[in-house]
């Protein structure tokens, strides 16, 4: 294996934030019913969570290029809060022209709190509609209405967020496909910058998982409201440039996309995990206290981390193409061997029967799924497990 370049590799931060208001039943992600949130506490330990992986080495001088809070629920943290976490950031490393993320819901939201954000230094919202259909929301559980969401939305401009994410998801019990084509409408016309278009997917040990609620689409009426909302999207400027993500020309988050570019990431907070590539060429993924309550008591103790391990070159070929063929424009060659350290020789065959096999496209040094690829994406990444 080739001696990586670490400081080379893209640097972002993920923060977690794990409560919510209430548990939407469909959600398997790291959150948590909030009784009283440990505002001040949790900050803390953020931030001395923080401290923890800049001592990694090589870290510590490294220039972070994006950084997402994101839940559970950012916006039930107080401005003040945010901007102290920024802030505090900001005084340990590099971070100045950063992209910076924080999620919200609409039922969190206030006009006050949104321009706080702007303050402390957040320059773009991602805000969880899901349905601008008032039954649809309460089948999923949420915590806002038709007439929040559009004030959410507006509210996010009127405090000067030029870049904004909104959250949709279709295919949603009794759904019909034109319901679901105008709760795209919907989302198009308030022009953000950017929207996750995501199909509902019933996660394991989940409410939704246990007892399916009535009226879900199949696989052929979901291919074909994808379609649709595809071209729809297209239509109103918006390109396809993952799986889920639809931007306006330059407006594609560089957050996820790094992510998605097998680039390297910091986590902090409860459950949060990371990808590093350390000083001696070596990649680590880490995880970290997943509850809130053994988070908060152990980072304390600097004994956050609940596991980490060094990948090898098996995990590193498997996770590259897992991240890269998500990407509409898939990978370049020096892609793959700049991010994991291992020769092109390596999978070149693999990709060359996929190729025959139709699943993948090449264009001169560039690789990416086909449309059936796509479409096969588990067993096409088989090959190369
Ligand atoms: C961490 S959540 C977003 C922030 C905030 N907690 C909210 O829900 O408004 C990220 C997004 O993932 C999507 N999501 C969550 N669970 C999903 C599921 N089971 N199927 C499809 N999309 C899901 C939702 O669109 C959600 O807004
Ligand atoms: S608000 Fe978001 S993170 Fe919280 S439970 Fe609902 S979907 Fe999950």
């Amino acid at each position: 294996m080739a001696l990586l370049q670490a400081d080379t590799i893209p640097l972002s931060l993920y923060i977690h934030m794990p409560w919510c208001v209430r548990k939407c039943p469909y959600c398997d992600f790291n959150s948590h019913a909030a009784g009283n949130i440990e505002e001040e506490a949790y900050i803390d330990a953020l931030l001395q969570d923080f401290d923890g992986e800049l001592e990694l080495p090589g870290v510590r001088n490294r220039g972070i290029t994006s950084i997402f809070i994101g839940g559970g629920t950012p916006s039930l943290f107080s401005a003040d809060a945010i901007k102290r976490l920024l802030s505090g950031i900001a005084q340990r490393a590099v971070c100045g022209a950063a992209e910076v993320t924080l999620e919200a819901n609409p039922g969190s939201a206030d006009s006050s709190k949104f321009a706080g954000y702007r303050e402390a230094g957040v320059n773009r919202l991602s805000i969880g509609i899901q349905s601008f259909d008032d039954a649809k929301l309460a089948v999923l559980g949420r915590i806002h209405n038709r007439e929040t969401a559009m004030q959410a939305i507006e509210k996010a401009r009127i405090a000067g967020f030029d870049n904004l994410n909104l959250d949709l998801m279709y295919g949603l019990p009794e759904q019909s496909e034109d319901e679901a084509m105008l709760d795209l409408q919907q989302a198009i016309s308030f022009q953000p910058e950017h929207l996750s278009w995501y199909q509902l997917t019933l996660e394991p040990n989940t409410p939704f998982h246990h007892s399916p609620p009535a009226g879900l689409a199949d696989n052929d009426q979901l291919a074909d409201l994808s379609a649709r909302g595809i071209e729809q999207l297209q239509q109103a400027g918006y390109s396809q440039y993952e799986v889920s993500a639809y931007a306006q020309p330059g407006k594609a988050c560089r957050h996820n996309l790094n992510y998605w570019q097998f680039g390297d990431y910091l986590g902090i907070g409860a459950g949060a995990h990371a990808k590093i590539t350390l000083k001696d060429g070596t990649i680590v993924r880490r995880h970290k206290q997943r509850h809130p309550q053994r988070y908060l008591a152990s980072v304390t103790a600097a004994d956050a981390l609940s596991s980490s391990r060094v990948l090898t070159e098996d995990d590193l070929r498997l996770e590259f193409m897992m991240s890269a063929l998500r990407l509409n424009a898939g990978f370049r060659q020096q892609d793959y061997e700049l991010r994991t350290g291992l020769a092109f020789s390596s999978i070149e065959e693999t990709l060359g029967e996929q190729v025959k096999k139709g699943l993948l496209e090449r264009s001169g040094d560039s690789w990416r799924a086909s449309e059936s690829g796509r479409l096969h994406l588990d067993s096409l990444l088989l090959d190369f497990s």
